[in-house]
């Protein structure tokens, strides 16, 4: 069985509804998945013991790209979280009435790319409230990795 890793950064609670989703998906196809708050884990080894990781963040920020608050210590430490090689996506909630749509999206996929990780499918960006039809759509292509 795929042991599954899905960790999110929610401060609304939009993003922890869309990882809810995700989990779902995953686990329907027979993966043990671990879904864990961004605020309750570190960075260090983070990614070690997983078949697949999950990095999900809604973003907060105009001009700025700012990814949200719980999530900020383990993207500045995700150098230490054992991404190289690991099958890696990412997710997160925004609203594309701003500038940088979901940049923090973009910004984890960039650094998980940078370190190594396998990005199996391109990022999710959910525009507002996360609905399960969309989400669940991804989630299944994220399981054929699984
Ligand atoms: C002050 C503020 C700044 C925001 N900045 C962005 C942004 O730069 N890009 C974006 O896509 N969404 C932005 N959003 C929208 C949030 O990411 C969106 O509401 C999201 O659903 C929140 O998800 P969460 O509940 O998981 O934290 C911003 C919202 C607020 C209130």
């Amino acid at each position: 069985m795929s042991k599954v890793l899905i960790v999110y950064g929610s401060t609304t609670g939009n993003t922890e509804t869309a990882a809810g989703y995700v989990a779902d998906v995953l686990r329907k196809h027979g993966a043990d998945v671990a879904l864990k708050n961004a605020a309750d884990v570190e960075a260090e080894g983070l990614a070690r013991g997983w078949d697949l990781v999950l990095l999900g963040s809604s973003t907060w920020g105009d001009e700025d790209i700012e990814l949200q608050d719980d999530f900020v210590h383990l993207y500045e430490g995700l150098d230490q979280a054992g991404l190289d090689g690991v099958k890696t996506a990412v997710f997160g909630c925004g609203d594309s009435g701003y500038p940088h749509f979901c940049g923090a999206v973009d910004a984890l996929e960039e650094r998980a790319r940078d370190l190594g990780a396998v990005l199996v499918v391109d990022g999710l960006k959910i525009d507002g409230d996360p609905e399960r039809g969309e989400i669940a759509a991804w989630a299944e292509t994220v399981a054929v990795h699984v």
